[in-house]
């Protein structure tokens, strides 16, 4: 692995970046910490999982899947039709920071990957409180 390697890379490629997703969604489906930000979410989540992949794998410096089938993400104005605060803002944050650890992703890439979550978390914010 060389020193310039995109975080797609170091956190193992496609593989790698669908595991987080999986563990990301299974905790969210599962943990009542997570109902919160579930109960935004449709029943079944196949979908959510599909699209949070194709996204990450481009956000991360890999192939962009998601921007080929959908063109520009404009992540916060596919995010107004739910109502997102500093609760749900927290949750997914929290979800993220323990499918993390579920897929036993090295804890320096880990803190590095939260760092850049909290930033595009909190930009997702479209309501007070
Ligand atoms: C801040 C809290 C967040 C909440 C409550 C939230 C919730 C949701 C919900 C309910 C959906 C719709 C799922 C579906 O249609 O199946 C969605 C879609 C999506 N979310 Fe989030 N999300 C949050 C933050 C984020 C962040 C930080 C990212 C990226 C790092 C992200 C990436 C996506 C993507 C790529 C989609 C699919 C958009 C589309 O093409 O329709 N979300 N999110």
């Amino acid at each position: 692995m060389t020193a310039d390697a995109t975080p797609f890379e170091r956190l193992g490629g496609e593989a790698a970046v669908r595991a987080l997703v999986d563990a990301f969604y299974d905790r969210m489906d599962v943990d009542e910490a997570y109902a919160g930000i579930r109960a935004l979410h449709p029943p079944a989540l196949d979908r959510s999982r599909d699209k949070l992949n194709w996204y990450l794998c481009g956000w991360l410096g890999g192939p962009q899947h998601y921007v080929e089938r959908f063109g520009h993400p404009r992540l916060r104005a596919r995010h107004l039709p739910y109502a997102i605060g500093t609760a749900e803002r927290d949750q997914w944050l929290a979800c993220m920071r323990a499918a993390l650890g579920d897929a036993e992703v090295e804890p320096v890439l880990a803190a590095s990957l939260m760092g850049a979550f909290d930033g595009t978390a909190d930009w997702m914010r479209n309501r007070d409180g």
